[in-house]
């Protein structure tokens, strides 16, 4: 397996390509509202992405996918495809996943959002699936081994009786949408893969309130939770740095640093 590292140049781009897949989470909030539909979000971001950020919405086309997101609603592990017939109603939880490409590179995140009035379980499971994906940024650097990743994913999901799916991973980007490694959030097997400098990949748990068992629908995208359990996710692009971790895609109002030094 290569694991391509990114020049200078390069990094600047992903940079770019990152804080624009930021800005289209933070355009979208005001408009998660019960009533919405995921398709009208879907158009808006679409809208955002194309004239107002003059990039290129990299799922329209993807194995022919048609939409700029990906909109995942309670049980809705990931894939779930924008509709004007799926309409928000109070309580839901939602993870938005986008990803820019701007100048030939990606910018891949996701976040929840919750229509209306939180419900306590919702509310929870998307805390703590967030808190999940910080507890694996904290600890990056080159040397440590991939695994570790999503060791610590687990072990936080764990403690709250959660489950981390198994089925999906986040994965290296670049000029490449899926490129190796492949990121996965439990502890398993990472093939020998150290973590090195110029390093770019997206770390992405998904996590269920039951088990992290999963079904694929008919219509070939829409991954469910096999137990009908809520599922939640996050996503950053993020890369490998001399000494620690920056995160590409963090938002302006997120409470977390963009880089950590070790
Ligand atoms: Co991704």
């Amino acid at each position: 397996m290569s694991i391509k590292l990114k020049t200078p140049a390069e990094i600047e781009k992903m940079r770019i390509a990152g804080k624009l897949a930021a800005e289209v989470l933070e355009m979208i909030e005001p408009y998660v509202k019960p009533g919405i539909s995921t398709g009208e979000l879907d158009q808006i971001c679409y809208e955002h992405i194309v004239n107002v950020q003059k990039a290129i919405p990299a799922n329209i086309g993807y194995h022919g996918f048609q939409h700029t997101s990906c909109i995942s609603i309670n049980d809705v592990v990931c894939h779930g495809i924008p509709s004007f017939d799926k309409k928000l109603k109070d309580g839901d939880i939602l993870n938005i996943d986008v990803t820019v490409i701007k100048d030939g590179f990606h910018g891949d995140t996701s976040k929840m959002y919750i229509a209306g009035k939180p419900t306590v379980a919702g509310e929870k499971l998307c805390q703590v699936t967030q808190e999940s994906l910080y507890e694996a940024i904290k600890i990056i650097k080159p040397g440590i081994r991939l695994k570790e990743i999503g060791k610590a994913i687990q072990k936080y999901v764990d403690k709250f009786g959660f489950s981390s799916v198994r089925e999906y991973c986040g994965h290296g980007i670049g000029e490449v949408y899926h490129d190796e490694p492949q990121v996965l959030h439990y502890d398993a097997d990472d093939g020998g893969v150290i973590l090195k400098s110029g390093m770019t990949f997206t770390i992405e748990p998904m996590v269920n309130t039951g088990d992290w068992r999963t079904r694929t629908m008919k219509d070939g995208w829409t991954v469910k939770t096999k137990d009908h359990g809520l599922s939640a996710q996050y996503e950053h692009t993020i890369l490998v740095t001399d000494n620690g971790v920056e995160v590409l895609t963090l938002r302006s109002n997120e409470n977390f640093p963009r880089v950590i030094e070790h």
